[in-house]
């Protein structure tokens, strides 16, 4: 007896799997088509409705993933973002508690620092590369140059 037909016989998974997965896909078209064919316009609102609905899970789930409305800190937007590049100092970049690398740059003031970081300078790109918020951005660059010996205060949420 072949391979495959004893795999048949003996249920193996994988010749299981071969013939579920259509049949479910049938099943499914069956009942699709069920739907269209009493097509009336409440099943299509409620399909509406209902896509609705699906929608803003997703969207919540986003959100979450975010970390939600409230702006991460200095440090959080430093790990999730600038840590890549500012850790080991790649690509010509300050690093990170490098006292030699950041007093030259501190002098020119944490506005300054975080308009580099949004607007982008030589190898960093604008936003430095992400999706934080300016805020965020403003928070991780006085949360960097305080490693590199600044003493900027956190900037606050207006
Ligand atoms: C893709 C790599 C990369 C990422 C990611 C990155 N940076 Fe940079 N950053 C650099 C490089 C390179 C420089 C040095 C630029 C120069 O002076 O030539 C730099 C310089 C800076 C400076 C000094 C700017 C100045 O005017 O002297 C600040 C402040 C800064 N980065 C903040 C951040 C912040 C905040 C983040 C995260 C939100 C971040 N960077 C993410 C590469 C990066």
């Amino acid at each position: 007896m072949s391979e495959f037909a004893n795999a048949l016989q003996n249920g193996h998974p994988n010749a299981r799997r071969g013939w579920t997965l259509p049949m479910i896909g049938a099943v499914g078209l069956a009942l699709l088509l069920g739907g269209c064919g009493k097509t009336d316009t409440k099943t299509i609102q409620e399909e509406a409705a209902m896509a609705q609905r699906l929608q803003r899970v997703g969207t919540v789930e986003l959100q979450v993933a975010t970390g939600g409305g409230e702006p991460k800190t200095g440090e959080q937007a430093y790990q999730a973002q600038c840590a890549a590049c500012h850790a080991a100092g790649a690509l010509g970049a300050p690093k990170f508690g490098d006292a030699a690398a950041w007093a030259p740059r501190i002098g020119a003031g944490l506005a300054a620092l975080t308009n580099s970081a949004l607007k982008g300078k030589n190898a960093m790109p604008a936003q430095a590369g992400g999706a934080l918020s300016d805020l965020e951005i403003s928070r991780a660059a006085a949360y960097m140059a305080n490693a590199g010996g600044a003493k900027f205060s956190e900037p606050k949420a207006e």
